[in-house]
């Protein structure tokens, strides 16, 4: 049945709304997509990040891709950074551009510990929570490669690594952007931090879920001192079996705890990629969202596998303020105007997701 035009307006998708300190014309998210295109040495983005974020602009809200707060933090080829002044003056290209196109836009911070590799870090040995290999892989530039055993972080780096992300966001803040989002999902540095397979300390940043979590907290808090009222977020993916090393169900538990210690902050909003959807052309289930937001009382940005349809229902449910959409923003720089519209959306090849230049990047036009 064609969806009629008051039908296809009066989508949850399409109500304004709140998280922190800012107004969303709609609830369309652009979720952090990482796309290589940053291939200068100096890992600074140029005016085709700006051209490419800028035709994104309608959405209610855009997350960069994931972005280096450090050198070290470093584990992927061609991601840029927010550590140095050219990378500043770079970004804030991107975010005029944005602003100027009626947007908003936070900045996603990355921090890849050890899943990292030597070619990435000047033949160093990446660090991590301990001396275990998180076997993953690391796209470097002589092309996929698996982990190494890393070596284990001391109480001086953990100290660096906060002040690194402490430095970053107010890095952001000075490249104009609207807020910024803690990256801690995946494979990366807070998640090693968490998972126990992973964190055999016994400092006090290990030993049990309190010490595990304590790394995403302190720089929950250096971050959040770096911005006024409610502009950080935090992404987490609790459902994320990337490898053997990251097995959820057990993790479960330490994650309640750890979103209800998040409540507990200033925080702007929680971005939450739920399990992957059971099957191709299957709803994501809405449990998982509504498990978290029992435990969060403020903003939930939900992700993983929506479509129109199943984000109107997740958001009219109740179970998410707002739903983020990463695929589909690869090819649908409009992706607003063709929910809106009822539109069909175009497919992205991911042959050009992290191949550089502007083919497959900012050459997607937009609907009629
Ligand atoms: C090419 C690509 C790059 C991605 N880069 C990031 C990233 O930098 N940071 C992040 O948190 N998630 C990243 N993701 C994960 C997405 O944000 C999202 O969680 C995932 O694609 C599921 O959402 P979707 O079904 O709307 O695509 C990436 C995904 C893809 C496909």
């Amino acid at each position: 049945m064609t969806a009629t035009l008051p039908t296809l307006l009066d989508q949850p998708l399409l109500r304004p709304t709140g998280v922190g300190d800012l107004r969303l014309p709609n609830r369309v998210v652009m979720a952090p997509l990482t796309r290589a295109r940053a291939d200068n040495p100096g890992l600074v983005p140029t005016t085709l990040h700006a051209a490419y974020y800028g035709q994104r602009a309608s959405a209610g809200l855009i997350v960069t891709e994931g972005t280096w707060v450090s050198e070290r933090a470093i584990g992927f080829v061609n991601v840029p950074g927010v550590y140095s002044e050219a990378q500043v003056a770079g970004w804030r290209r991107v975010t005029d551009v944005v602003h100027a196109l009626g947007g908003r836009i936070v900045q996603q911070l990355w921090h890849t510990g050890a899943a990292s590799h030597p070619d990435h870090l000047g033949g160093e040995l990446p660090a991590g929570p301990s001396a275990i290999d998180p076997r993953t892989q690391t796209f470097t530039p002589g092309g996929f490669k698996e982990t190494l055993t890393p070596r284990a972080m001391t109480a001086g780096d953990i100290e660096a690594t906060v002040e690194e992300f402490r430095t970053a966001a107010a890095n952001a803040r000075r490249a104009g952007f609207d807020g910024v989002e803690i990256g801690a999902l995946g494979a990366f540095l807070f998640a090693q931090f968490l998972n126990p397979r992973l964190n055999h300390r016994d400092d006090a940043y290990g030993g049990d879920r309190a010490g595990r979590r304590k790394l995403l907290l302190d720089v929950v808090d250096a971050v959040t001192a770096e911005w006024e009222g409610r502009r950080v977020g935090v992404r987490l993916s609790p459902y994320l079996a990337a490898t053997e090393h990251f097995v959820v169900e057990e993790l479960l538990g330490d994650f309640d705890e750890l979103v209800t210690a998040l409540n507990d902050r200033p925080l702007a909003y929680l971005h939450l990629r739920g399990p992957d959807p059971a099957g191709s052309g299957e709803s994501p289930a809405s449990e998982p969202f509504a498990r978290y937001r029992k435990r969060f009382e403020r903003p939930l940005i939900a992700n993983n596998g929506f479509d129109r349809n199943s984000a109107n229902a997740l958001v009219d449910a109740g179970c998410a303020d707002a739903v983020s959409f990463a695929t589909h923003f690869v090819a649908n720089p409009d992706l607003v105007g063709r929910f809106a519209l009822g539109r069909e959306l175009a497919a992205g090849d991911p042959a050009t997701y992290y191949q550089g230049g502007a083919r497959g990047y900012a050459d997607y036009p937009a609907a009629g």
